[in-house]
């Protein structure tokens, strides 16, 4: 299945390439309105981009009265992605989507500024959602976790029902020039090509590491990476980046799958999952 990244695209703006997707996952809603960071917020860079939006969301009031029953015309499956500081604030925007027959799950977005990323930490979280939600749940966690593995196992004993991977890492631009900072707020989350590498590492360690589902995502523009996701363990795949330069992108990354399937013989995208973790041929010299 093929969804969108959260905060890549903007499904009032562009519904027919939401409708293209399998899944919509909406922009991280918080417990109250936030502004977002001060401009420049984007910043183009080696292989990818930097953003520090800041999590500009309406907060979940305005959210469930404004954004959920036109997200809900679009006909498409609806996961929101949920933000917050503590974890009593998740339970809480989890608590008010409960009742919502459009939200089929919720991604609990753990890589959010001030949110620690130690083991215990968001496996609270998880646990607190868990305790007010009866949608499935999937942690959203950041590459750069000091031992990603174990927070991966620590928020599935919490009852995470499944992994997205990964997040944007921290990086930093420098205007040409002036050689200051180029985003408003100096550095931002790093996404895009780059990030293939160390996001497939992720998906390949957590996989191992917990077998959960996991919804793969960095860097995707074509669909042999998509198929790198699921070979590494991933069961469906979300674009991010790419949809700010190719818009076409969901049908293209779609029948590019499918003709990487069908060139290794494979059916099914859940066939692929997976697969990198076979046990390699032994190869006599
Ligand atoms: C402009 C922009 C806004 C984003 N906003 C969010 C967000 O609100 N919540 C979230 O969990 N991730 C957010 N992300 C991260 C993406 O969902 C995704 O994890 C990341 O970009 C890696 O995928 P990609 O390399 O395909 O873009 C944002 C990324 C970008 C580029």
């Amino acid at each position: 299945m093929i969804f969108n990244a959260s905060g890549c695209l903007d499904a009032f703006q562009a519904p027919e390439v939401a409708r293209a997707l399998d899944v919509f996952v909406t922009k991280t809603v918080t417990p109250l309105p936030r502004e977002g960071n001060r401009p420049v917020r984007i910043a183009e860079t080696e292989a990818g981009m930097l953003n520090s939006i800041g999590l500009e969301n309406p907060g979940i009031e305005a959210f469930l009265a404004e954004k959920l029953p036109r997200l809900a015309e679009l006909g498409v499956p609806l996961w929101v992605s949920v933000g917050a500081f503590a974890s009593s604030d998740y339970a809480e925007v989890c608590a008010a989507l409960d009742d919502s027959p459009h939200v089929v799950s919720i991604e609990l977005n753990l890589s959010c500024p001030n949110v620690e990323e130690a083991p215990e930490s968001a496996s609270e979280i998880v646990h607190a959602a868990r305790r007010q939600s009866r949608k499935t749940l999937y942690a959203k966690l950041s590459p750069a976790a000091a031992d990603l593995p174990e927070t991966a196992r620590a928020v599935q004993a919490a009852g995470a029902d499944g992994l997205t991977l990964v997040n944007t890492m921290r990086g930093l631009a420098l205007d040409d020039g002036t050689l200051q900072p180029r985003l408003g707020r100096e550095t931002g989350g790093y996404s895009g090509p780059g990030l293939k590498p160390i996001a497939l590492a992720a998906v390949y360690q957590c996989y191992r590491a917990t077998g959960m589902p996991i919804v793969g995502m960095g860097g995707i523009s074509t669909g042999r990476d998509a198929l790198e996701f699921l070979a590494a363990g991933a069961a469906s795949i979300a674009l991010g980046t790419i949809l700010f330069s190719d818009p076409d992108a969901p049908g293209r990354v779609r029948r590019e799958l499918a003709d990487e399937l069908a060139s290794r013989g494979l059916s099914t995208a859940e066939e692929a999952t997976g697969l990198a973790h076979a046990p390699r041929p032994v190869t006599v010299a």
